[in-house]
């Protein structure tokens, strides 16, 4: 007989049926010669209840049926008597794949903190929590190729190991072959790479976005879909070593096309979500309320699907950096001494006062444009002023910027002349360069820091717990 998964149960309903299962025990218990079996295969939030009648199966089997154990099971579905479900699997037959030793399995049928199972990563996709996460997290990166394929965007493979800084700041991890304990030296003593495995200094990529452009300047619009790196020592809940960013670039676009593709994009994820992952979201809003259940009224979030449908359904403010300065200046927060970093015109927001400006004064999500042009990257096109740049970053509720982008300087005197003052070295992206010098034109792009996003989705308040298997400074287990 062909394994049928759980969720094709479910979905039809078809009772009367001969099926076999295959699948993990999440709990079991036994009443009047009856033993109750909750199997999950992963295919959906939901188990399927298998019932046994203890006459019919050995004492010895039935005893190894534990939380963790694997299950092959054949019987009949049956019309459930039981709330919460409409069918329940009566076994004939059933066989114990792979036991799991009650006292030593770390994963019981109770409530696990978030920490305890960051610390048994390798099983807590065995839990209602993390499996719905991951089947989100699944949902969202194919909805992700979903849209940009149906706007004839192209998927570029941005290389993951690289010899530029795309971001400037340096906070790169280095690849290198050479002998760690006989490092080559030159004749003034510095490392000398000539003789490593690129013959020069190579890095993990910060970002995607330099090579992304020079798809965009050919091909029209194209987008990455890849793992960066950042060797920040940053130990936030929103700050990974090694995380996932979605990049599209885009010709002929400016900075309000750039705004509009990003607010209609992620309006898309959202509603993709609210389409496809209902059983999942609605598990985790529950799982949030039950959360904040001890938090005084004032301090709990919005129910997870209404805060979704919310983002889904509005328009997000868009607004200069300097009106944002104003905005925080005169607030009764800035006032009372609040906010721990400091406001003044010049200086880079903290999440801080990201979040200030989405949950109490716009109560929106916020797209912030034309920063400073101290504050921000090369490559951003400089605007009349003088001061700032055509940046625009997207901030969220709880998340702070979620994306972060810009147009993009094409003018080859005014990138060069950024770069000498930024100490960035213009020679070694000659092939950067070339783009300005041979058929130049506008174009913008952004970046969309997946794991915040599924932070975003999920309602989860740690970026360790919507990757799986998270690198963060000092924690590169599994
Ligand atoms: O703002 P960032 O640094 O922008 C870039 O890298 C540009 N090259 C993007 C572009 O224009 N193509 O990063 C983009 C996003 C941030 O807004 C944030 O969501 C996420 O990436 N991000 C991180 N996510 C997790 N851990 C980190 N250490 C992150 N750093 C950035
Ligand atoms: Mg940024």
């Amino acid at each position: 007989m062909k394994r049928i998964k759980i969720k094709e149960i479910l979905k039809k309903e078809a009772a009367g049926q001969e099926v076999l299962v295959k699948g993990w025990v999440r709990t079991k218990r036994i009443s009047k010669n009856v033993s109750f079996i909750a199997l999950n295969d992963g295919s959906t939030i939901r188990n399927l209840q298998v019932v046994a009648d203890v006459n019919d199966f050995e004492e010895a089997l039935l005893k190894e049926i534990n939380t963790g154990a694997s299950l092959a099971v054949t019987g009949t579905l049956m019309e459930s008597s039981g709330s919460g479900q409409e069918v329940e699997l009566t076994a004939k037959k059933i066989e114990l794949l792979g036991p799991a030793d009650p006292d030593k399995y770390p994963i019981q049928p109770k409530k696990h903190s978030l920490e305890f199972l960051r610390e048994n990563a390798h099983l807590r996709f065995r839990t209602n929590t993390f499996s719905a996460i991951f089947r989100i997290r699944h949902a969202m990166a194919y909805a992700i190729h979903d849209y940009f394929n149906r706007k004839g965007f192209y998927y570029l493979h941005t290389p993951i190991i690289t010899g530029s800084d795309a971001e400037g700041a340096g906070q790169m991890f280095r690849v290198t072959t050479l002998d760690m304990d006989n490092l080559p030296r030159t004749e003034e003593n510095k490392v000398d790479y000539s003789g490593d495995f690129f013959g020069r200094p190579t890095n993990l990529t910060v970002s995607g976005q330099l090579e992304g452009e020079l798809g965009a300047l050919a091909l029209g619009e194209i987008y990455t879909f890849g793992p960066t790196f950042r060797a920040e020592n940053s130990n936030t809940t929103r700050h990974l070593a090694e995380f996932w960013m979605i990049e599209p670039e885009m010709a002929f676009y400016d900075l309000t096309d750039n705004m509009d593709l990003a607010e209609d994009f992620l309006k898309f994820l959202i509603r993709y979500a609210l389409e496809n992952c209902m059983d999942d979201l609605l598990f985790l809003a529950g799982r949030l309320k039950e959360e904040e259940k001890g938090k005084p009224q004032d301090q709990q979030s919005m129910d997870l699907i209404e805060k979704l449908k919310f983002v889904a359904e509005n328009d997000f403010v868009r607004l200069t950096y300097t009106e944002a300065i104003d905005i925080l200046k005169n607030s009764n927060h800035y006032k009372k001494k609040k906010f721990q970093f400091p406001v003044e015109w010049g200086v880079d927001l903290q999440s801080e006062h990201e979040r200030y400006l989405v949950e109490k004064h716009f109560k929106k999500p916020v797209i912030l444009i034309n920063y400073p042009l101290e504050i921000k990257a090369f490559y951003m096109k400089q605007n009349d002023d003088g001061k700032t740049v055509a940046a625009m970053d997207v901030l969220f509720p709880q998340i702070g910027e979620i994306i972060g982008g810009s147009q993009r300087e094409e003018n080859y005197d005014k990138l060069l002349s950024r770069m000498k003052e930024m100490h960035i070295p213009d020679e070694e992206m000659w092939w950067y360069m070339d783009t300005r010098r041979f058929g130049t034109v506008v174009h913008s792009g952004f970046g969309l820091g997946f794991e915040r996003f599924i932070l975003f989705i999920t309602g989860m308040g740690n970026i360790r717990d919507v990757i799986a298997f998270p690198r963060t400074p000092r924690n590169a287990e599994f």
